[in-house]
C-alpha cells in the first residue's frame, strides 16, 4: 500500500520534518529513525506506556534493531491525570540514569498523553535532544503530533506548562488504530470533522466517506495532517494578536464548549474528543443564531458529528457550571473569550465573547445540557 509523506517547515528553527503515514511502517522504524537523521550508534529512549508496549513492543523493538539500534524503554503510567510534573520527573531521572546524550534519541510510542509529555522531556534533557514521534490514536496522528506543542498539566489547568518544541520526524503505522477502544477512535473523528469544518468541503466529505468506511486511511490522515499542517506553519507559535483564517487559534472551534463541559464534569465524563463533538455542534449552532451560516450548514455538521460515533448525553450537568467554567478558559485575551466560528464550512472567524449575546450562550447551553 502507498506511504504519504506531509513536510512540515518550521520557520523558527529553519529546518523542515516529515510526517510518515502508512500500513505495516513499525517493522522498518529504524529505517525511518535513520532516514531522519539518527545514526547507528546513538541510542533510542522508547517513552511509552503498558497497554501500547505491549500491543507493539515486538514490532518495534525489532524495526528498530533491525536497523542496528539499542533501545532502552521507559514506561508512564496510562491516563491522562499522570500528564504531570511527577511523572515527568521520572522521564527525566531514566534518561539522566540512561546517561542518554545530545546525539541520542527520545521517541514517544502512544497518545497525545505520551507524545505531549515524552516531548517536553525531551525539550528540557541537556536543555534539548531529538525527538521522534510515533503517535498511535487517532487523535495523536492528526492533531497532537503535528506542530510541536509538549507540555503536562499543573494543578491550575490542562497543558499550562510546556514548550515548542518540533520533532525530528513523526512516523504513523495505520494499523495502530486497529487496536484502539471504539470511544477514543470516536474521539479522534470529532477532531478529525473539526478539521474538515475548518479546512472546507473536500476534507469534510473525505472524513465522511472514512466513516462511511471508506478505506482511505491513508489519503485520509495525510489530507487531514496537511490541513493541521499548513495553518501551524502560518502560525508557529500561535500569536496572540492574530484573529485571521490562518491563525492557529482556529483550531480551538469546538473547544470553548467542550473545556467548559470538561471542566463542569471534573474531566471524568467526556473524552475530550467526545467534548469536541458537542463543543463543534454548539459553535455552529451559535454561528446560526448570529446568522453567520445556514440550518442547512448546521445539519451537514450535526450529520458527520453522529456519523463519528455516539456521544454520552449531556442530561443532567449543570448549565450553571458550564456558564461559570467558560472563565476559565485557557485561550481568553485580555479577559475576553475569542469564539471561534463558522461563516461557512471552511470559513472560520473568531469572535470576541462581548460581541455575542451572553443570553444566546446561556440559552444554547440550558439546549444542550437538556439533551
Ligand atoms: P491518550 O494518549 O490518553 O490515549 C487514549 C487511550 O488509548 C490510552 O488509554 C492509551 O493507552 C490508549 N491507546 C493509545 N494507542 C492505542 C492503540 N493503538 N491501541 C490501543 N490502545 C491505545 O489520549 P489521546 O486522545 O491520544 O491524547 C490526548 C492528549 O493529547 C491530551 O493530554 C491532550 O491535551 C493532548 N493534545 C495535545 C495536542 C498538541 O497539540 N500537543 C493537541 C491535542 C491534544
Ligand atoms: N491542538 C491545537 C494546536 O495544536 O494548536
Amino acid at each position: 500500500m502507498k506511504t504519504e509523506i506531509v513536510s512540515i517547515k518550521t520557520r523558527r528553527e529553519n529546518s523542515s520534518y516529515d510526517i510518515t503515514i502508512g500500513s505495516g511502517l513499525y517493522r522498518s522504524c529504524g529505517k525511518w529513525a535513520a532516514e531522519c537523521g539518527v545514526n547507528k550508534n546513538d541510542r533510542v529512549a522508547i517513552i511509552s506506556n503498558r497497554t501500547i508496549i505491549s500491543l507493539y513492543v515486538e514490532a518495534v523493538t525489532a524495526g528498530f534493531r533491525a536497523a542496528g539500534f539499542k533501545t532502552s524503554t521507559f514506561l508512564i503510567p496510562d491516563g491522562e491525570k499522570y500528564k504531570n510534573l511527577s511523572t515527568l520527573q521520572k522521564i527525566l531521572d531514566f534518561l539522566g540514569k540512561e546517561r542518554i546524550s545530545r546525539t541520542d534519541v527520545v521517541v514517544a510510542l502512544g497518545g497525545g498523553v505520551v507524545g505531549d509529555i515524552a516531548g517536553f522531556a525531551a525539550s528540557i534533557h541537556l536543555r534539548g535532544i531529538r525527538f521522534l514521534q510515533m503517535p498511535t490514536t487517532l487523535l495523536s496522528m492528526i492533531d497532537s503530533s503535528v506542530g510541536g506543542k509538549t507540555g503536562v498539566n499543573s494543578v491550575y489547568g490542562k497543558n499550562l506548562i510546556g514548550s515548542f518544541y518540533q520533532p525530528a520526524g513523526v512516523l504513523i503505522d495505520t494499523d495502530s488504530l486497529k487496536t484502539l477502544p471504539k470511544r477514543e477512535l470516536a474521539a479522534g473523528f470529532c477532531e478529525a470533522v473539526k478539521q474538515g469544518a475548518l479546512s472546507g468541503q473536500k476534507l469534510l466529505d473525505l472524513t465522511a466517506e472514512v466513516l462511511d468506511g471508506s478505506p482511505q486511511m491513508t489519503q485520509f490522515l495525510a489530507a487531514q495532517v496537511a490541513f493541521k499542517a499548513k495553518v501551524v506553519q502560518a502560525d508557529e507559535r500561535e500569536s496572540t494578536g492574530r484573529m485571521d483564517k490562518l491563525s492557529r487559534k482556529i483550531l480551538n472551534f469546538g473547544h470553548t464548549f467542550a473545556h467548559a463541559l470538561e471542566k463542569a464534569t471534573d474531566y471524568k465524563y467526556l473524552k475530550h474528543g467526545e467534548a469536541v463533538g458537542y463543543g463543534i455542534l454548539f459553535a455552529a449552532a451559535l454561528s446560526k443564531k448570529l446568522e453567520l451560516i445556514s440550518q442547512n450548514e448546521v445539519d451537514l455538521l450535526d450529520d458527520v458529528v453522529r456519523r463519528a460515533g455516539r456521544l454520552p448525553s449531556l442530561s443532567g450537568i449543570d448549565p450553571a457550571r458550564v456558564i461559570d467554567s467558560f472563565k476559565y478558559d485557557k485561550k481568553v485575551v485580555h479577559d475576553s473569550l475569542q469564539w471561534v466560528l463558522l461563516k461557512g464550512i471552511g470559513k472560520p472567524i473568531i469572535v470576541p465573547n462581548n460581541q455575542i449575546p451572553h443570553s444566546e450562550i446561556v440559552k444554547l447551553t440550558k439546549e444542550f445540557t437538556a439533551k
